[in-house]
C-alpha cells in the first residue's frame, strides 16, 4: 500500500526541532510515518527515535511501508501520547525534541476500516474510535447524552451555530440514524442554505463527536504536560494544530510556560503553511506551528 498523507509544514517543522544526530526524539503522532521518517534520516547510529501512534492501522502501515529502513534505534508504539513519560522511560533516555502533528491522518479520512472519520463516507457507520479499544463510539454518545448535553457538545467543541437544532432533530430521529449518510443528510436539513455556502455543513459536527469520542483535548493537556517534563533543559517541543481549540491549549500551555521562567518560544507568532503549500496539500490550510524551549 502507498503513502496517501502529506506531512504538512514538514520541513519547517523538523527544523523547528534543531535535531542532533545522537539525541533522542519522539513522534507523538507517527500517522503515515513522514515526520517520522525525516526525524530518523537525520540520526546516526546512537540516535534514537521513538514513534507513537493510538492507531494500530497506523502501526501497521508504517511497519510494513519502512521495513527495510526499520532499526533498531527506531523504535514504534501503540499507545495514547498522553503517556508519553513510560513510553519514554522503558527506553531509559531523556528526550531532546518532540513532536506532536494533531487530528487526523489523511489515511483515517480515506480508508478508515469502516470508522466513519469522514463526513463524505455516506455507508460507514458512526464509530470514529483512533484506537479500537476505547469503549464508546459516535453513536453511543448520540444515544446516551440528552438533547440538551448533545447541543452543549456541538456548541464547545464544534463552535456549531445551530447546535440546538442539530441535537433537536437528531433526538427525534435517532432510531433512523446509522451511518454517516444519515447524519448528514439531517444536518443538511435544519441549517439554513446561507451557512451551507463552501464547506460541508456536517464538518463541525463530526470535528466535535471525535474530539469527544477520542477525549483529544485531555489527551492533548496531559501530553503537554508530560512532555515537557521529561524533555532535556534546551530540549524542544513542536506542536502542529488544526483548530482553535487545541491551538488555544497548545498556546496556553507554552505561554504559561515562559511566564513562569521556564521555557521561551521559537517564534514569536505561529508558523504558518505558505501560500505553495496550501496549494499541493489543501488539507494543510489550517496548520499552524507554535515551538517551545525549556529552560
Ligand atoms: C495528522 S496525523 C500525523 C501524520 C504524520 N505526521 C505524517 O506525516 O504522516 C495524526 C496521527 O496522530 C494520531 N493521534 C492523534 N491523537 C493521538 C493521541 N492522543 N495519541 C496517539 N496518537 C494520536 C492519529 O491516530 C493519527 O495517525
Amino acid at each position: 500500500m502507498d503513502k496517501i498523507h502529506i506531512p504538512v509544514l514538514l520541513k519547517e517543522s523538523i527544523d523547528s526541532l534543531d535535531i542532533k544526530a545522537d539525541g533522542f526524539y519522539i513522534d507523538c503522532t507517527l500517522g503515515d510515518g513522514g515526520h517520522s521518517f525525516e526525524i530518523f534520516k537525520k540520526l546516526n547510529s546512537k540516535g534514537l527515535l521513538l514513534s507513537i501512534d493510538q492507531d494500530q492501522y497506523a502501526i501497521d502501515f508504517v511497519k510494513d511501508y519502512y521495513k527495510d529502513s526499520l532499526k533498531e534505534n527506531w523504535r514504534i508504539e501503540k499507545n495514547n501520547f498522553s503517556k508519553i513519560s513510560e513510553l519514554a522511560k522503558s527506553l531509559n533516555r531523556t528526550p531532546d525534541g518532540i513532536l506532536m502533528d494533531l487530528g487526523l491522518s489523511s489515511r483515517q479520512l480515506e480508508y478508515s476500516h469502516n470508522r466513519g472519520f469522514s463526513y463524505q463516507e455516506e455507508n460507514e457507520p458512526l464509530d470514529m474510535r483512533m484506537d479500537e479499544q476505547l469503549g464508546v463510539k459516535a453513536k453511543d454518545l448520540l444515544v446516551a447524552l440528552p438533547e440538551k448535553e448533545l447541543a452543549r457538545l456541538f456548541l464547545t467543541y464544534g463552535e456549531e451555530r445551530y447546535a440546538k437544532r442539530i441535537a433537536s432533530v437528531i433526538k427525534k430521529h435517532i432510531a433512523d440514524i446509522n451511518t454517516v449518510g444519515d447524519l448528514t443528510r439531517l444536518v443538511y436539513r435544519v441549517v439554513p442554505a446561507a451557512h451551507q455556502s463552501s464547506k460541508n455543513p456536517s464538518r463541525r459536527v463530526f470535528q466535535a463527536l471525535r474530539i469527544v469520542v477520542n477525549d483529544e483535548l485531555n489527551s492533548l493537556k496531559l501530553g503537554l504536560e508530560n512532555s515537557f517534563k521529561i524533555l532535556n533543559k534546551r530540549g524542544r517541543i513542536s506542536v502542529i494544530t488544526f483548530h482553535s481549540l487545541e491551538d488555544r491549549i497548545v498556546k496556553d500551555f507554552f505561554h504559561n510556560q515562559v511566564d513562569s521562567g521556564s521555557g521561551v518560544l521559537l517564534y514569536k507568532d505561529v508558523l504558518a503553511p505558505t501560500d505553495e503549500e496550501i496549494r499541493e496539500n489543501p488539507r494543510s490550510a489550517s496548520a499552524k506551528l507554535r515551538t517551545l524551549i525549556k529552560n
